[in-house]
């Protein structure tokens, strides 16, 4: 790839062709920095690629300009409550006041000779007792959990998020995930509180900013920018891997070998993934499905499904992002250039 290429395939970190999401950073900040927030917590969903981690990470960003908050970041395949001691031990040793004394890792037990529920318990006294001295300084601490995961980790973490909530600490909690955890977790009796907690399911970027930057970008005109936004259907990785291509090749290369290269990207990176995820009966009928929309009617006929059965699947794969209703009666693929890479993929 040429040196100066703006666009990146690196999920996760917030890119240099950044697309914003002015509704969803407002959503969040708002209300994270109310007065009186009327929730603590927000859950981000979308299928893998759709740009939950740059959102949650460019909140993250904006709320650590504020020398109020300070931002932890935890790993959801790490015992979340001693990450949790751990890193917020590390992000205060550069506030002045905040750890007692000789306030260390090793002196409170981390792992040394101790067994685990005694340890479990050592991690939460850590914790309160940091979060209330940040309190008494008018701080706020921001927790961020990227892909989380329906597991016993999660629930005794959230069980003790709600308990320090009930406490009236300022910690603020931001969470990303696939649609099909996220339900779990909210379902789940343990956590009824994350039932009431707001959550942003990613749309399609802009199509509009799209076409602008890549106007910009490649000084083309509006007819052509919009071409290629419209190429992406305002999926964020499809953005930048479109880019990215075009950038590289659109002088030596024809439209048709472009597309063929980002539909090897696609697959490689997230389609195939998405893929394996679907359940046998999911894949027959993404199979049957045009990307200008196919008439429901025909879906169960070609799958041989009852309507009322057809409109499970119909829900649930709408939800994880696969699938969208533009009109009564029709469905469409959401993701670009799916039915090309599913067509093949239901062959084997
Ligand atoms: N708002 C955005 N503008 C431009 N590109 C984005 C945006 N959000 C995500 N991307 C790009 O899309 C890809 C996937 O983003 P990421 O946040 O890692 O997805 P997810 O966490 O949902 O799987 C990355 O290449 C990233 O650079
Ligand atoms: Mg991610």
């Amino acid at each position: 790839m040429k040196k100066d290429n703006p666009f990146t395939l690196t999920f996760g970190r917030q890119p240099s062709e950044y697309i914003s999401r002015y509704e969803n950073m407002d959503m969040i900040l708002s209300t994270f920095q109310a007065d009186n927030p009327i929730s603590q917590a927000y859950l981000i969903e979308g299928i893998r690629g759709s740009g939950k981690t740059v959102l949650m990470t460019a909140v993250a960003n904006e709320l650590k300009k504020n020398k109020e908050w300070v931002v932890v970041d935890l790993n959801s395949t790490q015992n979340l409550i001693e990450d949790m001691a751990m890193r917020l031990i590390d992000s205060c040793k550069k506030i002045p006041d905040i750890l007692k004394q000789g306030f260390n890792v090793t002196a409170l037990g981390f792992g040394v000779g101790v067994n685990a529920a005694q340890s479990a318990q050592d991690h939460i006294s850590v914790i309160e007792e940091t979060l209330a001295s940040l309190r008494k300084k008018g701080k706020k601490v921001l927790i961020t959990i990227d892909e989380v995961q329906h597991d016993e980790n999660m629930r005794r973490f959230a069980s003790q998020y709600q308990i320090f909530i009930r406490k009236d600490y300022p910690v603020y909690l931001l969470m990303t995930g696939l649609y099909e955890h996220i339900y779990a977790i909210q379902n789940d009796p343990a956590l009824t509180f994350l039932l009431r907690t707001p959550k942003i399911s990613l749309e399609p970027l802009s199509l509009h900013q799209i076409a602008k930057q890549y106007k910009k970008i490649f000084a083309i005109g509006d007819e052509e920018a919009g071409k290629l936004a419209g190429i992406t259907k305002g999926y964020a990785f499809a953005f930048q891997a479109l880019g990215m291509l075009y950038y590289e090749y659109r002088d030596e290369m024809n439209m048709d070998d472009i597309l063929s290269k980002l539909d090897d990207m696609l697959d490689d990176f997230v389609y195939k993934k998405i893929w394996e995820a679907l359940s046998q009966k999911d894949r027959e009928i993404v199979a049957v499905i045009d990307s200008d929309g196919t008439k429901v009617q025909q879906i169960c006929e070609r799958v041989s499904m009852t309507s009322q059965v057809f409109s499970k699947y119909r829900e649930r794969l709408m939800k994880r992002g696969i699938i969208s209703a533009p009109a009564h009666g029709y469905v469409t693929l959401t993701l670009p250039r799916f039915e090309i890479i599913a067509k093949s993929y239901a062959m084997f």
